[in-house]
């Protein structure tokens, strides 16, 4: 299944596959964004879900918090689409 990702602070859309996490989709379409470890240790690609639905694959509590998860935070890393969706990078992320 795809879906339709649109990153907010850039102005650009993409269409991603279910299988795939969000921070991978975003590498293979050249988009710039935040990451370090790539596997939910390290909170280098929490972004904001502004809209829509992912699944979480399995992170550290450390890289993203219950409270910063009720807050509509994900990890781009460890997100998978079940739905159309929309992001933003946080205000102090740099991209
Ligand atoms: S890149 Fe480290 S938690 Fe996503």
């Amino acid at each position: 299944m795809s879906y339709s990702l649109t990153i907010e602070h850039c102005d650009s859309s993409i269409i991603i596959s279910s299988e795939e996490t969000v921070l991978f989709a975003l590498l293979q379409h050249g988009i710039i964004f935040p990451y370090a470890c790539q596997n939910g240790v390290c909170g280098t690609c929490k972004c904001k879900l502004i809209k829509g639905r992912v699944n979480l694959d399995i992170y550290s509590d450390e890289a993203l918090t219950a409270a910063e998860f009720q807050q509509g935070l994900i990890l781009a890393c460890r997100a998978r689409l079940l739905s159309d969706a929309t992001i933003s990078k946080l205000d102090y992320q740099n991209v």
